[in-house]
C-alpha cells in the first residue's frame, strides 16, 4: 500500500477532475480526506457520490483565507491533523495577452497561486506530525505557451513559492513538491480546448496524447507517500514529454 494514506489529506478542487480521481485514489488506499471546493453544484455531486465513505466535502473559496481557517478547523475536529494538502482549486484562460484584463489576470493569480498559498500556511497550522504537500503546476507554467499569459504565470509563482516553503519548511518535517502536467481530459481541458486546440497540442507531445486524470493523480499520491520521503521541492512534469520538447507558439 501508499501509505500516503494513513492520515487525513486535504484536496482543493477535490470535486473534479485530476483533484476528484485524486480523491477516488487516496480513499481507495485507506486515507481519510476532506475535499474543499467552490463550486456548489459540484461539492453536492461528489457528496452524493462519495455518501458513506470517510470523506468530508465542505464548499470552500480558496482565495477566503477565514473561510479556508474555518474549514480547515472543520476538517480537524472531524478527522485529525492534516498529513497530506493537494492544491488542486484551479481556474484556466487560453486567451493572448492583448485580451487579457487585468482583473482577468488577478482572479487568475488569486485562486491558482495565493489561493495555494493560502491553503499551505492554513495546513501547517493544522499539521500533525508531517505534512506532504503537493500543488498543481503545468506545463504552462514551464514552457512559454502562447496564450497563458495569466495562467502560465500564476503556475510558474506556483513552483517557485513551493521551492520557497520546502526551504522554509523542511526543518519542520514538511514537504512541498510540485506535479505539472500537460494537458489532461478533465472538464477544465474540454471546456479551453478546442477541435483545432488539441490538434496543435497533440502534435507538440512526443507520446501524442493528452493524459487522463489517474495518470496525474498517480504521481500526487507518489509525492504525499513515504516513498518520497527524501524528495523536497522538486517538479515532476506529468506530460507525455511536453515540456522536454514542445512549445505552443502564437498564432
Ligand atoms: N486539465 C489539465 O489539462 C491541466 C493541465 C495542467 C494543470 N492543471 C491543473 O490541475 C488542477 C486541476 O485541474 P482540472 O483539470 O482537474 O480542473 P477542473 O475544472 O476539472 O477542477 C478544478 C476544481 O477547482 C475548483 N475551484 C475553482 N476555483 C476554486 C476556488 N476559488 N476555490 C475552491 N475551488 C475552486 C472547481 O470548482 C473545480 O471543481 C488545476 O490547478 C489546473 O490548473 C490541469
Amino acid at each position: 500500500m501508499n501509505a500516503a494514506a494513513a492520515g487525513h489529506v486535504v484536496v482543493t478542487g477535490g470535486a473534479s477532475g485530476i483533484g476528484e480521481v485524486t480523491v477516488l485514489a487516496l480513499i481507495d488506499q485507506g486515507a481519510t480526506v476532506t475535499i474543499l471546493d467552490a463550486s456548489a453544484e459540484a461539492v453536492a455531486r461528489a457528496e452524493e457520490r462519495l455518501e458513506g465513505e470517510d470523506v468530508l466535502v465542505l464548499a470552500c473559496d480558496v482565495t477566503d483565507e477565514d473561510e479556508v481557517a474555518d474549514c480547515l478547523g472543520q476538517a480537524v475536529d472531524a478527522l485529525g491533523p492534516v498529513t497530506g494538502l493537494v492544491n488542486c482549486a484551479g481556474i484556466a484562460r487560453d486567451i493572448p495577452a492583448e485580451r487579457t484584463s487585468a482583473e482577468m489576470f488577478r482572479q487568475i493569480v488569486d485562486v491558482n497561486l495565493t489561493g495555494s498559498f493560502i491553503l499551505c500556511r492554513a495546513a501547517l497550522d493544522q499539521m500533525g506530525d508531517t505534512l506532504s504537500i503537493v500543488n498543481l503546476s503545468s506545463a504552462s507554467g514551464i514552457r512559454a505557451n502562447a496564450g497563458r499569459v495569466a495562467y502560465g504565470a500564476s503556475k510558474a509563482g506556483v513552483i517557485l513559492m513551493s521551492q520557497v516553503l520546502a526551504n522554509e519548511w523542511g526543518a519542520s518535517g514538511v514537504r512541498v513538491n510540485v506535479v505539472a502536467p500537460g494537458p489532461v481530459d478533465t472538464p477544465l481541458i474540454a471546456s479551453l480546448h478546442t477541435v483545432e486546440d488539441r490538434k496543435r497540442w497533440t502534435a507538440q507531445i512526443p507520446l501524442r496524447r493528452y493524459g487522463q486524470p489517474s495518470e496525474i493523480a498517480d504521481a500526487i499520491l507518489f509525492l504525499l507517500s513515504p516513498q518520497a520521503s527524501y524528495i523536497n521541492g522538486h517538479v515532476l512534469t506529468v506530460d507525455g514529454g511536453f515540456s522536454a520538447s514542445g512549445m505552443i507558439a502564437g498564432r
